[in-house]
């Protein structure tokens, strides 16, 4: 049988043995910044799992740009090594390695998700100032700071020098983070953003920091190498972040050197979101159609059959797996068996190869 989960994708000079590709997922256990033993595994063993790109967390660019003390950077060569280790890795087990980069803006210096304190970290616990578009906080965190214009166009800069230092840790791919109400989000949703400069009002204005973040990674990230973007395709409350908004930034992104836009929803506020499976794949959709760009799709995509759908039925040309991949490494190994994909058709490192179905 032949798979559109299993065909080969080819993204400028580089391509994806497949398109089932492990979702950026922070861990949170990185002290200053430094991927260690923890990532290595949780990277390593879903490329060995067979995923055709191993996407590494939201990985920030500055060190007041972390969700979490405990994220992982790209701000110093210390991190650049560290990350070295990890892409040798994935690469020796045939897969190629991704990193998301991203500033998390008035969602930065929180709590990680187990603590037993939740909210914003002090700074006598480790915590740092917040800033953001406009000096509106994120329910339950404190109040950013309105960044200044110098501030606003530090940002690029700052995206560029971490997509320079992902070039030299190995990475194939890297993914601009512009979903889940950080940075970037907070700047395109009209329910964050309200400056009355060039970086806010009108659809344009929100966008800028974005295109330029892009035009300047795209600067220094090599020609051969996809760039991608994830969105918040919708806020998913009145007045915020449209579907029919995120495709025309999208569309203007293809011609700024953009590759592929992932699609999420929300995050930015509180919202009531019809979770369910696949509920993501409609904005996908749009947004594919719309754009003219190829798209990822994500959010509760678990079965084989489910993700042969989704691409086979033209909704989306790659599909993400989050949580799915948390419980089941090696899920695209169990895919391709279930899909009736020959053995031969996904490579087996020759370690496994006793275990492989047939
Ligand atoms: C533990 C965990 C950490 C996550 N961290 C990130 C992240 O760093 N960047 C991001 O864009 N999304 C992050 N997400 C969202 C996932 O990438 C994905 O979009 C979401 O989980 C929906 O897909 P799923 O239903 O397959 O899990 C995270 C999700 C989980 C479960």
């Amino acid at each position: 049988m032949t798979s559109r989960l299993f065909s080969p994708l080819t993204l400028r000079g580089t391509t994806f043995a497949n398109r089932v590709w492990l979702a950026p997922m922070c861990q949170y256990s990185a002290t200053d910044g430094l991927p260690n033993d923890w990532h290595h595994v949780h990277l390593a063993s879903r490329a060995v799992g067979g995923f055709g790109l191993v996407i590494a967390e939201a990985t920030a660019v500055v060190p007041e740009g972390r969700i979490t003390p405990q994220d992982t950077g790209l701000w110093n060569d210390a991190q650049v090594a560290a990350w070295r280790r990890i892409t040798d890795s994935v690469h020796a087990a045939g897969s190629l390695a991704g990193v998301q980069l991203a500033h998390a803006g008035r969602k930065a210096s929180t709590y990680r998700p187990w603590s037993p304190t939740q909210g914003t970290v002090p700074a006598d616990d480790g915590g740092w100032p917040t800033v953001a578009p406009s000096a509106v906080a994120f329910p339950g965190y404190d109040v950013p700071a309105a960044m200044t214009v110098e501030q606003v166009q530090q940002v690029p800069r700052d995206f560029a020098a971490a997509a320079r230092r992902a070039h030299e840790a190995g990475f194939d791919v890297v993914e601009v983070h512009a979903a889940h109400g950080y940075l970037l989000h907070e700047f395109l949703s009209p329910l964050s953003n309200e400056r009355t400069d060039e970086y806010g009002g009108s659809l344009e204005n929100r966008a800028r920091l974005l295109v330029e973040t892009v035009d300047a990674v795209r600067g220094t990230w090599p020609d051969d190498r996809p760039l991608l973007v994830r969105f918040s395709a919708t806020d998913w409350v009145e007045g915020g972040l449209t579907v029919d908004e995120v495709t025309e930034v999208a569309k203007d992104l293809a011609g700024h050197g953009v590759d592929l836009v992932d699609i999420s929803t929300g995050g930015n506020v509180h919202a009531s979101i019809p979770v369910g499976p696949g509920y993501q794949v409609p904005a996908a959709r749009a947004v594919r159609a719309g754009s003219g760009l190829p798209v990822a799709a994500v959010g509760l995509i678990e079965s084989p059959q489910h993700a042969e759908g989704i691409l086979v039925d033209e909704a989306a040309d790659v599909v993400l797996l989050g949580r799915a991949a948390l419980r089941e490494p090696y899920w695209p190994r169990r895919a391709a068996h279930e899909l009736g994909v020959p053995v031969t058709a996904v490579a087996w490192p020759p370690q496994y190869d006793r275990g492989a179905w047939r």
